[in-house]
């Protein structure tokens, strides 16, 4: 059995390690160990007797006293009971106090993994795939329940875990703080790696010590957003130029695309404390008697070998057990779409030009983004009234999508359903219906105003809105974008409910169009969170398309999220600043590691640009399957100062690889630059063609030990590696 429960110790063995905690003192969850898999039977209760380590200190009690939690691991930290850290639950109780002691009730096993209330969670089909143990924990004195849950997954290293606070009192309980899980690790000697950035500049990779002290990862925008990711690794024993396939990996990854906070705290016991959740900044809600209150689930994921084993656990999880629908294994269509050619600035006659170029080389989808609707010239106006603009758009969008049908390309639509702009008939009907605090002025981002989720009349309406779009014409996939941050939510928790919301209208309007691809976008990538993965398998994951920053962000991206879910487009070269690397090629091979595309005006290529594009858009068909469905290594990376980025991408079967190489800055006799693949199958010989254009024929083990020699100066390669039966008989 994978789960071991007993009355106080419970062991979770996934495929390669074992997560332990037991009862502590017949009342407390005390977290013992996470790692690398341990031999049966292993008891390491001995690891919190406090009697061996206690250290007399006025913070905590002396020898013989009862007992006391400051120097205790944790696995599950409240207030006001001796522990002095970042606690992981906090609230005020009918009688004003705020202490808060769960004790041990019980548990209960079970297979499978169930539902989470009106959030998006990872998932089993098979419930022989899966197992859930929960831990019932009681407040004695408000009746305040905390059931503690852990998933696991067949074959998966990731256990998902999140808290339902269930109120069993006869009172009101005021939650200020609903944090999902929490850990104390042992030891000190970890590095925090998390994802920061800006819009343009998203998921850049930041590694800092652990120290005495908090450190806190989140953020307050209502969305995950572009400057904080919601993740956080801790990494211990790792080599800082092989981060890779170095040390030990912590992984914590939420998935909720709100405010959330992740925090990470190195105590003075020795320990590090890992808490995460929905933010509590702002937060505030009302458990009434018999109510429940369930978190969002985080994560963990462990990987013994760096982080290139983290991103082993976290892509195949979030590819097959968070994203749903008929696309997550589907090989996603090449597409065009008019935003960096047109803008709102758009004719029909110009899209069709598009369209029909896109046709020409051979791409599959036209996406035609903002300014279809309303008066839409500019992000003045216009959100919130879909309704197709006529004087663009004279036979509308059925006729539009007609046309693009006919030229061989599907259809497929932007929205940014939950917004609206001052300038529109929806506003001038409903000015009650955006997030305001009253006697306030309104804010604006993008010139625009975030509708409340909250109230269900506007749900409603926004459901019948994109539905009657939806249904109107031929429309096979939809960008889902949402362009501000949502600063002004009138109460308490506001942020949480409305968070709530958007997931229900996404929910009834992705399984009302399963045969539309929906695709999440944020002012690029301010939302790329395993919570719209849930509703939507990809995101566009920014606006920047510069070939060079773009390498980053893709980089940085994949730590987490699976590259099926990555939308990467050949872009303007006036997109770009940097004068090295603007080449065609370039661009090419940046977008073709993901779900590729092209967003530019096709209309206008020279027929060389046309015939280049379409070897590239061939290129992509035979590779598609390996690119976004294979396991993805990250071989070296654009954040080490010597210009260098390459990835490579394996089918699973190992018969099939594609491993791109980039210099992201001109080098002038620099040493010989050698790349060692990842992945391959060591006694499978592979045929690919050198950087030369010759046939050449290595063994998995050469390429993974001895490594390839890439030219040094060029800017953007790729090589094919297939394994044919003439060279593996
Ligand atoms: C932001 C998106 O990231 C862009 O791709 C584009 O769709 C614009 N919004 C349209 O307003």
């Amino acid at each position: 059995m994978p789960i071991i429960a007993t009355e106080n110790y419970f062991r979770l063995d996934t495929k390669t390690t074992s997560y332990i905690f037991c009862v502590h003192k017949e009342k407390y969850l005390a977290h013992l160990y996470w790692g690398r898999r341990l031999p049966e039977p292993s008891n390491l209760a001995h690891l919190v007797d406090t009697e061996i380590t206690r250290r007399p200190s006025f913070t905590t009690n002396i020898i013989g006293s009862p007992a006391y939690l400051e120097d205790t691991p944790l696995e599950f930290a409240c207030c006001g009971t001796g522990d002095n850290r970042e606690p992981v639950f906090h609230a005020v109780n009918p009688d004003g106090s705020t202490v808060c002691e769960f004790c041990y009730e019980g548990y209960h096993l079970s297979s499978g993994k169930p539902k989470l209330e009106g959030l998006p969670a990872t998932y089993s089909e098979n419930p022989g795939e899966s197992q859930t143990l929960e831990i019932i924990t009681k407040d004695p004195r408000t009746g305040l329940r905390a059931i503690l849950s852990y998933s696991i997954f067949d074959g998966s290293d990731a256990i998902a875990r999140s808290i339902r606070y269930k109120n069993s009192g006869s009172e009101i309980v005021e939650i200020l703080n609903p944090g999902s899980m929490g850990i104390d690790l042992w030891g000190l000697d970890y590095k925090i790696l998390h994802l920061h950035g800006d819009h343009m500049r998203e998921r850049n990779v930041e590694v800092v010590p652990v120290t005495n002290g908090l450190y806190s990862i989140e953020s307050k925008r209502g969305h995950s957003s572009h400057m904080q990711n919601p993740f956080v690794a801790l990494l211990r024993g790792t080599d800082e130029a092989n981060m890779e396939h170095s040390g030990e990996a912590f992984g914590f990854s939420l998935v909720y695309s709100g405010n959330f906070r992740a925090i990470v705290e190195g105590s003075r016991g020795g320990s590090t404390r890992v808490a995460m959740g929905i933010n509590p900044f702002n937060f505030h809600w009302l458990l009434a008697p018999g109510g429940t209150f369930q978190t969002p689930e985080v994560v963990l994921a462990y990987s013994a070998s760096g982080l290139d084993g983290l991103s082993a656990v976290y892509h195949p999880l979030y590819r097959s057990c968070l994203c749903r629908g008929k696309f997550k294994d589907k090989q996603r269509p090449m597409l065009i779409n008019n935003w960096e050619a047109t803008g709102m600035h758009f004719t029909e006659k110009k899209i069709l030009e598009i369209a029909k170029a896109g046709a020409e080389i051979g791409l599959e989808l036209l996406v035609l983004d903002d300014g279809w609707f309303g008066h839409r010239d500019n992000d003045l106006s216009s959100l919130g009234d879909w309704v197709v603009n006529k004087e663009k758009l004279p036979n509308g969008l059925s006729g539009l999508a007609h046309n693009t049908n006919s030229l061989g390309l599907q259809f497929g639509l932007w929205f940014e359903p939950e917004m609206v702009s001052p300038d529109s008939d929806l506003y001038r009907a409903h000015p009650d219906y955006c997030l305001h605090a009253e006697g306030r002025p309104r804010t604006e981002g993008r010139n625009q105003l975030v509708l409340d989720f909250s109230k269900p009349e506007v749900r409603e309406l926004v459901i019948s809105s994109v539905t009657d779009i939806l249904h109107s014409a031929n429309i096979t996939y939809v960008k889902w974008d949402c362009n501000r941050n949502i600063n002004e939510t009138a109460y308490l928790g506001h942020a949480h409910k409305h968070m709530l919301g958007v997931y229900e209208v996404m929910e009834k309007i992705t399984s009302a169009f399963p045969d539309v691809l929906f695709e999440g976008c944020s002012g690029g990538g301010g939302r790329f969170d395993p919570g719209m993965l849930y509703y939507m398998p990809q995101t566009w994951t920014s606006d920047n398309t510069d070939p060079v920053d773009r390498i980053k962000i893709q980089h940085g991206t994949s730590i987490v999220y699976p590259p099926s879910s990555m939308v990467a487009h050949i872009g303007r070269t006036e997109t770009g600043k940097h004068e090295f690397n603007q080449s065609l090629h370039f661009r090419a091979l940046v977008a073709m590691c993901f779900n590729f595309g092209f967003q530019l005006d096709l209309s206008n290529f020279s027929d060389e640009e046309k015939e280049q594009s379409k070897e590239y858009v061939k290129t992509y068909r035979k590779i598609r399957e390996v690119v976004q469905f294979g396991d993805f290594h990250r071989l070296e990376s654009p954040f080490a100062p010597d210009g260098y980025a390459s990835w490579i991408a394996v089918r699973q079967d190992k018969a099939k690889a594609v491993a791109f190489f980039f210099q992201t800055r001109p080098h002038r006799n620099g040493p010989d630059r050698r790349v060692r693949l990842r992945g391959l199958d060591p006694g499978k010989q592979y045929l690919f063609n050198s950087f030369d254009g010759s046939a050449c024929v290595r063994f998995g083990a050469e390429l993974m030990e001895a490594g390839l020699k890439v030219p040094m100066n060029e800017d953007a390669t790729m090589i094919i590696l297939e394994t044919p039966r003439k060279y593996n008989p």
